[in-house]
């Protein structure tokens, strides 16, 4: 077993692809700590069934996009482990006994979940489990005691509640199994909240999400990116060149911050009217393209069963970590050990 400290982190399998958002806002972030730190790369199967509207129609297939997508962002199997979060069954066995020690009202103030319940609209059943989605959460962290967290920054307040779990268990149990850990959360805004290709109906850029249909994909063709960008959200006053761009205002303008070396000048010459939009999007899809290059070498070379073989690796690894805290844990609460 590494001595290394431990990171774990996740992502829902919602979604059989991983977009640029998921990337900036958190794989990025997976992949500069590995090295430093044992990385548990997490496919967070159980959560995708939250929500019964949302239940996807085939998971593990999505499990299996999600996994290839890690590896091909440059998520190393060798030296990390990449896991679902389903073939780990101590997951389920902590969030069960995590619920017992998390009151409702704290779960029923979590912001995520307001939101979603409001996005389901009336009459529609809120479950248990979307009730329990941070418990959950709280268990997959805290199995491997790690050192710390990598997310997004709308992870916030679940990763501020599983802290808030873990000091409950070990305060119940009068034990200290549960360690604190960091939030390793990614400050550049810029680059955290990639926004997605289109606006708003004010004209404001808002963020990538699939339920926008605004998305770059990881997987995306050389054709698909030239033209998702060639109908990419621009500075709506720049009819032609020589109008003054906003290149804070303008989808492509922003990803030319994040994958083109020259961004500084090309922003200059758009404000100043000195270049196109068209030349921006030429620019940008050439930019992106390169960009994107080794996720496309690299996950052609990833077949089903060379993934499950890395999925099957990564869960024993992962469950060697788990199965010990999950004997803690019966210790302290005085169950029968198995
Ligand atoms: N809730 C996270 C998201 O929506 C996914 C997730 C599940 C996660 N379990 C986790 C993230 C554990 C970090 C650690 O992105």
């Amino acid at each position: 077993m590494s001595d290394k400290k431990r990171i774990l982190s996740g992502m829902r399998a919602t979604n059989p692809r991983l977009h640029l958002g998921n990337y900036e806002g958190a794989l990025r972030n997976w992949v500069r700590l590995q090295g430093e730190f044992k990385v548990y790369c997490m496919v967070a199967d159980y959560h995708a069934l939250t929500t019964m509207a949302e239940m996807p129609p085939d998971l593990a297939r999505n499990s299996m996009e999600v996994a290839k997508d890690f590896v091909a962002a440059g998520i190393d199997p060798d030296q990390s482990s990449v896991f679902v979060q389903s073939m780990v069954p101590e997951h389920a066995e902590l969030h069960l006994v995590f619920s017992m020690v998390t009151g409702l009202g704290k779960l029923e103030r979590v912001p995520t979940f307001k939101e979603k319940k409001d996005d389901l609209g009336e009459g529609r059943m809120v479950s248990y489990g979307l009730l329990g989605y941070p418990v959950l959460q709280a268990a997959d962290i805290l199995l491997y005691k790690p050192f710390g967290v990598p997310v997004g920054k709308d992870q916030a307040p679940h990763l501020e509640l599983s802290r808030e779990v873990g000091r409950s268990f070990n305060a119940a149990f009068g034990v200290d199994v549960f360690p604190e850990f960091k939030d390793i959360i990614d400050e550049d805004e810029s680059r955290s909240k990639v926004p997605g290709l289109d606006a708003d109906d004010q004209g404001v850029l808002r963020k990538m999400s699939k339920s926008y249909d605004n998305c770059i994909y990881l997987t995306d063709s050389p054709d698909e990116i030239a033209s998702k960008i060639k109908g990419a959200f621009t500075t709506p006053t720049k009819m032609r060149k020589a109008d003054p761009g906003v290149p804070e205002g303008c989808a492509v303008c922003q990803y030319l911050r994040l994958y083109s070396s020259d961004w500084q000048r090309q922003w200059e010459e758009d404000r100043a009217g000195e270049r196109g939009c068209m030349q921006n999007k030429a620019d940008l899809t050439e930019a992106l393209n390169e960009f994107l290059r080794p996720f496309r070498e690299r996950r052609s070379d990833l077949d089903d069963a060379s993934m499950g073989a890395i999925l099957k690796r990564g869960a024993e690894e992962a469950r060697d970590i788990a199965a010990q805290t999950m004997r803690e844990v019966r210790a302290a609460m005085h169950l029968m050990p198995l």
